[in-house]
């Protein structure tokens, strides 16, 4: 019978005849034998081609095969050969020495050693199979743990394990980029107690999620934000027992924003052509009210003489009033035409120290009162514009900066004018109040035409309309940060004169 795969069997025997019948017995089994008379023979040729099974004779001349056996034990890489001892002695001790040394069984000498011989290489065999399997099983576990832990390793999300309690049983690179935490900081406290200080943010931005993700806003360990889609799933180990669970946090912060960004940006653009409209539509019917109202006025002044009845006078005042109402609407129809366009008649490149100049002079009557204005003024180059209407953008926004501070209290509050070059290489230029802030509510409308905070009749809300108008116009943007409490800051990015 010959064995299921063929071996190479390295033989270690003096005995010539011996030798011959082992080899015998081998060869019929289909393996590939190598005879040796001595075990430094021997050891030079397992040297020069590894064997997978060894017979060894424990008498040998010189060098015996117990020492043989420690010889090659001393290699790790010969940990899984097999090594039957050959041996004349059977007491106890004799054995324990032969398996000290490494051998792997042991044949004592009898008159049907060879029948028990074929019989052994048969278990043998099977031995030397189920090392091989074993050898394979535990290289395609170190494989796969070491891809594992590179993928682990390498994966952009954050990655937390944690145990039925919820604790944190491990977490990956990429969690410690994202919200600031070591691992040693983490690992064993509760996950909730670790990233659910923030808000779980529900509505807008959990509508596009999956069933399966929640949209969350995580407090990193500095204190900042971060919009996170977080997945969890359940880990069981082979018995299907729940062993804990795994959470993944993609951080969409950017995304958000953009998307944000672009729906502000859609809304701007259908409010834009809704008002082009409305002020087209007005501004007819209200160029003949005023032109009525204005010959009704000087008609009266004729009619009344140099000394009016208190009748004719009261009169009059009515079309005094309505001529000043008419006058309001007559700006805000200006104002929802600007809006429309945004700043579409660019001229060249400007600069933008000398437009802030020119506005803070103009506005200088509203901030002094209220504030004292820094100026914070960094290198920048000129931008593309058209001045008169960057000149409105950045009033816009000084107005309103001073309009958030209450009047006569000026020492204890600062409006700061900033410009500098930011990282993505555009011009940048904030404003800064020291206020009361926007509330996330407000914020998130404070772009829109008409939206106003101020009593009826005082504010028409175009202002910030009329800003992002003229800066989307320019391919810059425009960004509000607030922290209720803290102020405001409106930044314009603009984007560098070519
Ligand atoms: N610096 C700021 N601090 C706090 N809130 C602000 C600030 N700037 C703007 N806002 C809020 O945004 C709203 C809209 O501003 P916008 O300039 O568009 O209109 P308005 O100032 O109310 O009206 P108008 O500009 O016609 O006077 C304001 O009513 C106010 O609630
Ligand atoms: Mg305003």
């Amino acid at each position: 019978m010959t064995a299921a795969h063929p071996l190479r069997v390295l033989v270690v025997k003096d005995d010539k005849t011996s030798s011959t019948l082992t080899r015998r017995v081998l060869e019929a089994r289909g393996h590939e034998v190598t005879v040796c008379e001595t075990a430094e023979h021997a050891l030079e040729a397992h040297e020069r081609r590894p064997h997978a099974l060894m017979i060894v004779d424990w008498q040998l001349p010189e060098m015996d095969g117990v020492e043989f056996c420690r010889q090659i034990r001393r290699q790790p890489t010969n940990a899984d050969i097999v090594i039957l001892m050959m041996t004349g002695r059977a007491a106890t001790e004799d054995l324990t020495t032969i398996l000290e040394a490494g051998a792997s069984d042991f044949l004592a000498k009898s008159p049907d050693q060879l029948a028990h011989l074929s019989t052994r290489i048969a278990v043998l065999e099977r031995t030397v199979a189920e090392r091989g399997r074993r050898r394979q099983a535990e290289t395609a576990l170190a494989v796969s743990k070491a891809e594992f832990e590179t993928i682990y390793r390498s994966i952009p999300d954050a990655v937390v394990f944690t145990d039925t309690n919820n604790r944190i049983v491990r977490v990956n690179p990429a969690f410690t980029g994202m919200f600031g935490y070591q691992s040693a900081e983490v690992v064993g406290r509760a996950l909730g107690e670790v990233t659910t200080r923030g808000r779980v943010l529900h509505g807008r931005f959990d509508e596009a999620a999956d069933p399966g993700t929640q949209s969350a806003s995580i407090q990193t360990k500095a204190g900042a934000e971060v919009l996170a889609e977080l997945t969890q799933t359940d880990v069981r180990d082979s018995d299907g027992r729940l062993s804990g669970h795994l959470t993944i946090y993609r951080d969409v912060t950017h995304r958000k924003m953009l998307e944000a960004r672009l729906q502000v940006a859609d809304r701007m653009a259908s409010m834009g052509t809704l008002a082009a409209g409305v002020a087209h539509e007005i501004n007819n019917p209200l160029t003949f009210i005023m032109g009525n109202l204005n010959f009704l006025g000087s008609e009266l002044r004729d009619i009344a003489g140099p000394e009016p009845s208190p009748r004719m006078s009261e009169l009059h005042q009515t079309v005094h009033e309505a001529l000043e109402g008419s006058e309001r609407v007559r700006r805000i129809v200006r104002q929802l035409k600007t809006f429309a366009r945004g700043g579409d008649e660019v001229v060249g490149p400007v600069d933008v120290h000398e437009i802030l100049e020119k506005t803070l002079t103009l506005a200088k009557n509203n901030i002094r009162h209220r504030a004292q204005l820094v100026r914070d003024y960094g290198e920048i180059p000129r931008v593309v514009s058209d001045p008169t209407k960057l000149g409105q953008v950045f009033l816009n926004l000084l107005v309103n900066a001073a309009e958030a501070l209450p009047l006569g209290r000026a020492p204890d509050h600062l409006i700061r004018v900033t410009t500098a070059l930011s990282d993505d290489g555009r011009v940048m230029v904030s404003v800064s109040d020291s206020g009361s802030g926007v509330p996330p509510d407000v914020a998130a409308k404070i772009f829109d035409p008409f939206y106003t905070t101020k009593p009826v009749g005082e504010g028409t809300g175009l202002g910030l309309a009329i800003c992002h108008g003229i800066v989307t116009q320019l391919q810059g943007e425009i960004r509000l940060e607030s922290e209720p409490g803290r102020g405001a800051t409106f930044t314009v990015l603009l984007p560098v004169a070519a």
